[in-house]
């Protein structure tokens, strides 16, 4: 076997890179070398890492990134984000090679939703549709009738007639921010991501006394007792497009602090406060978004590895929600933009 085959097949089982990278290497160059000659494209989400976002040529939110990923002409779409979202982009575009720099960038909300679990869950509700955030499993998807993101979650809900009972899942705080929105009660699914669920009500509180001008802008994935005192509710584009609009100078940020860096390049003169986590880190990164690395891109394009393989009825029957959440966004004009 070839050193460059050898390494490649080592990317793809064990799904992470302890290939050393040449300190010297401009990995900026390097990527966007790469990226011509193999045709690819780099979809970011925002809670990537400063570097990523700024060598990526798309950055948005769950919605953004699957409109782009269905329409994109490019040969290898290379996901800088976690598993679920690197799935989604496969499952529009099976024909693309889809890659992502670490195999291991999982999802703590995607795994409290197993699918053997939920199937068994939902039979118990047979008359009930199923709508899932888009958080969530491969196979999970393809026991969902509509998917839905934080920017179209109220809209797709409120496009199901009323007498039609619905599972949620996999987020409970997410499903409970809709209940209050949409006045819909649904069967909600009790799972949660980690990183939204850290923040402290009473640190927030202390912030807030202290920075008395700022203010508390919150992604729905937080839970109620966090989400009544914000100002402003919304997925990370939503976010972005608040601090952008609104005449507030300061803000406190309730969701994984890699969006600052997008909200201090639209506004310098503003300052952006990450919301304080209920523990000692000072810190609300998410632990699996930020196994992606420059180096990691680097090597996942020069390798083409790993590369995301789903079996041809996960893509075929997994896209069918995706796809019914696509076209309701559009006919609404639901576009996110980055
Ligand atoms: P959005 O970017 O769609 O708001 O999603 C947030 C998130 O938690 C992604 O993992
Ligand atoms: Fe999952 Fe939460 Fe990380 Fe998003 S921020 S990838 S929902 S664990």
């Amino acid at each position: 076997m070839s050193a460059l085959a050898k390494a490649k097949s080592e990317l793809e089982v064990k799904g992470f890179l302890d290939l050393d990278v040449d300190p010297t290497l401009d990995l900026f160059e390097a990527i966007q070398r790469l990226k011509k000659e193999k045709n690819a494209v780099i979809l970011a989400h925002y809670y990537q890492e400063p570097d990523i976002q700024d060598i990526a040529d798309f950055i948005g939110d769950s919605l953004g990134l699957s409109q782009k990923a269905a329409k994109t002409d490019a040969d290898i779409i290379v996901f800088a984000g976690v598993h679920f979202m690197a799935e989604t982009a496969k499952m529009l575009s099976p024909g693309k090679k889809v890659l992502l720099p670490d195999l291991k960038a999982g999802c703590s909300l995607a795994d409290s939703a197993p699918a053997p679990v939920f199937r068994k869950f939902k039979e118990k509700y047979p008359d009930h549709v199923v709508v899932s955030y888009v958080n969530c499993t491969a196979e999970m998807k393809t026991m969902t009738d509509i998917c839905c993101t934080s920017s179209n979650a109220v809209h797709i809900i409120n496009s199901i007639p009323k007498d039609q009972p619905i599972i949620f899942a996999p987020d409970k705080n997410l499903g409970a921010y809709l209940q209050k929105k949409t006045g819909r009660e649904m069967v909600l699914w009790n799972g949660a991501c980690m990183v939204h669920e850290i923040f402290s009500a009473e640190k927030i509180a202390k912030l807030m006394a202290r920075h008395p001008e700022a203010l508390l802008i919150a992604h729905p994935e937080c839970e109620a007792h966090i989400l009544e005192k914000a100002a402003f509710i919304g997925s990370t584009t939503g976010l972005l497009n608040f601090t952008i609009n609104s005449e507030a100078r300061e803000f406190i940020v309730a969701t994984e602090s890699g969006i600052i860096h997008q909200m201090e390049k639209a506004s310098p003169e503003k300052v952006f406060i990450p919301a304080p986590p209920d523990n000692t880190c000072a810190c609300n990164e998410c632990p699996h978004m930020r196994l992606n690395t420059l180096e990691k891109l680097y090597l996942c394009l020069q390798y083409e590895a790993p590369e995301i393989i789903l079996p041809e009825w996960i893509i075929q029957e997994g896209r069918v929600c995706i796809d019914r959440m696509l076209e309701i966004s559009a006919n609404a004009g639901l576009v996110s933009k980055d």
